[in-house]
């Protein structure tokens, strides 16, 4: 257990963004995929990515951790070598949901995808199908989770609408995409992230952007030399928040990926009243080669409450339980709808951000697909549990900061799923030098 206690001074300095989950789960696949050495950058060192790094050994790759880089020598895009035992994914969604898409166009392989309690109870299907759709042969426990079998065989290009906007099942019909014959066509019925877009079209592959259409081609190889990892906006949310929220705050987040399709809850934040300065991307037609990157300074406000609709929910899908919280402290009311994904993340967020948030003392109710929350003009603070999710965890933290009384956290180490460095950095911005 742990113990945040309410700041009696604001967070002040500078924070260098942690690396991005989301990026260096890509440039771990990506540079398995390619057979010339690729170095990367910046590669978040992390439990989630440390799965990551597992699984491309695995399946072939030589990975040497350097002291400023990681290099990967991969065993190319048909090529990854069968395990004799299952690949633990551990806690990783976002590895369960991409590495399929590579490997199902591999004919002769067969390979079995697990992971931790969380992981088993996270749904499949929903790249079963479009891999299956595709010619790809799997097998779910129930039909939808793990263990996961895929049977590596030839994949045919198909055109594929996507129920709910999700970079995870999008990338991993972009990957089946490359070792299929014909083109690939995906429908997105909204943006989500789109760092797998931007890294294939860095690495030399073909995939073009209309509207809400992306096609990939079949491609004989990928050629990149080098990944650069930029600061993780879902990371530094939480500092941010936490400086939002103390008074006498004033936050520099240092290298930041502003990427449009991540930084939405620096937006929802901005309307809700809240000091954010820095050059948020702009939504961008196409698809861009690279990430931009940029500072964003932070600083408290008053705050009013906001409606975020559906079509913002993937922008900001990982920071909704920040904007519950910020809520709590806003004038009026907070509604978040369109959000029934937050059910199926490591824990159902829904029930577990209105469960934890009202045992502080939030005014606040879940919806089928979202919350609403009353500000009440602070929180009374209290226990909070984890449930082995580090996003609630670290959400539990920075309530306490803000609280009247503190709050305890149960299961506070979930935050090395994502952020090792969580609590120290929390700290040295409490107490600079
Ligand atoms: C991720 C995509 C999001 C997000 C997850 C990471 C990714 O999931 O919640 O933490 O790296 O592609 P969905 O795309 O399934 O919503």
């Amino acid at each position: 257990m742990t113990f945040f206690a309410p700041a009696t001074s604001g967070l002040r300095g500078t924070l260098a963004a942690p690396p991005d989950k989301s990026i260096s789960h890509r440039a771990a696949l990506l540079a398995a995929m390619t057979s010339e050495p690729v170095q990367v950058t910046g590669y978040l060192n992390a439990e989630d990515t440390h799965s990551t790094l597992r699984a491309v050994q695995a399946l072939a790759a030589i990975v040497e951790i350097r002291d400023d880089d990681i290099l990967f020598r991969g065993p190319g895009l048909r090529a990854a070598a069968q395990p004799t035992g299952p690949i633990d994914v551990g806690n990783a969604g976002t590895l369960l949901r991409l590495l399929p898409g590579w490997l199902a166009g591999q004919a002769g392989g067969v390979w079995i995808l697990d992971g931790d309690e969380s992981i088993r109870r996270r749904p499949v299907d929903r790249i079963a199908e479009p891999l299956a759709q595709m010619g790809a042969r799997l097998d779910a426990r129930e039909g939808r989770f793990t263990p996961l079998t895929i049977a590596g065989s030839r994949l045919t290009g198909t055109s594929y609408e996507l129920p709910v906007a999700s970079a995870q099942i999008k990338s991993c019909i972009l990957f089946a995409g490359l070792l299929a014959s014909g083109a690939t066509r995906i429908r997105e019925p909204g943006p989500s992230r789109d760092h797998t877009e931007r890294m294939l079209v860095q690495a030399g592959a073909r995939v073009e952007r209309d509207g809400d259409v992306l096609t990939v081609h079949p491609q004989d190889e990928l050629e990149v030399d080098r990944i650069d990892v930029p600061g993780d906006p879902s990371s530094v949310a939480f500092h941010a928040a936490a400086a939002m929220l103390v008074p006498g705050s004033r936050l520099v987040l240092d290298g930041v990926a502003v990427n449009w399709t991540r930084v939405g809850f620096f937006r929802i934040a901005q309307r809700m009243g809240a000091v954010v300065v820095g050059p948020l991307e702009e939504p961008q037609d196409g698809i861009p080669a690279g990430e931009p990157v940029a500072e964003l300074d932070i600083a408290d406000s008053a705050l009013g409450g906001t409606v975020v609709e559906a079509h913002e929910v993937p922008l900001a899908i990982d920071e909704l339980p920040l904007v519950a919280l910020l809520g709590c402290f806003a004038e009026g009311e907070t509604l978040v709808r369109g959000a029934g994904e937050l059910r199926l993340k490591e824990t159902d967020r829904i029930a577990m951000v209105v469960d934890g948030l009202r045992g502080l003392g939030a005014s606040i109710e879940a919806t089928e697909d979202g919350f609403a929350v009353t500000g009440i003009g602070g929180l009374r603070g209290g226990v909070m549990a984890a449930h082995g999710d580090h996003r609630l965890a670290m959400l539990g933290a920075v309530a306490g900061l803000a609280s009247r009384e503190g709050v305890e956290v149960v299961g506070m180490e979930a935050a090395a799923v994502s952020y090792p460095g969580f609590t120290a950095d929390l700290e040295r911005l409490l107490s600079p030098a």
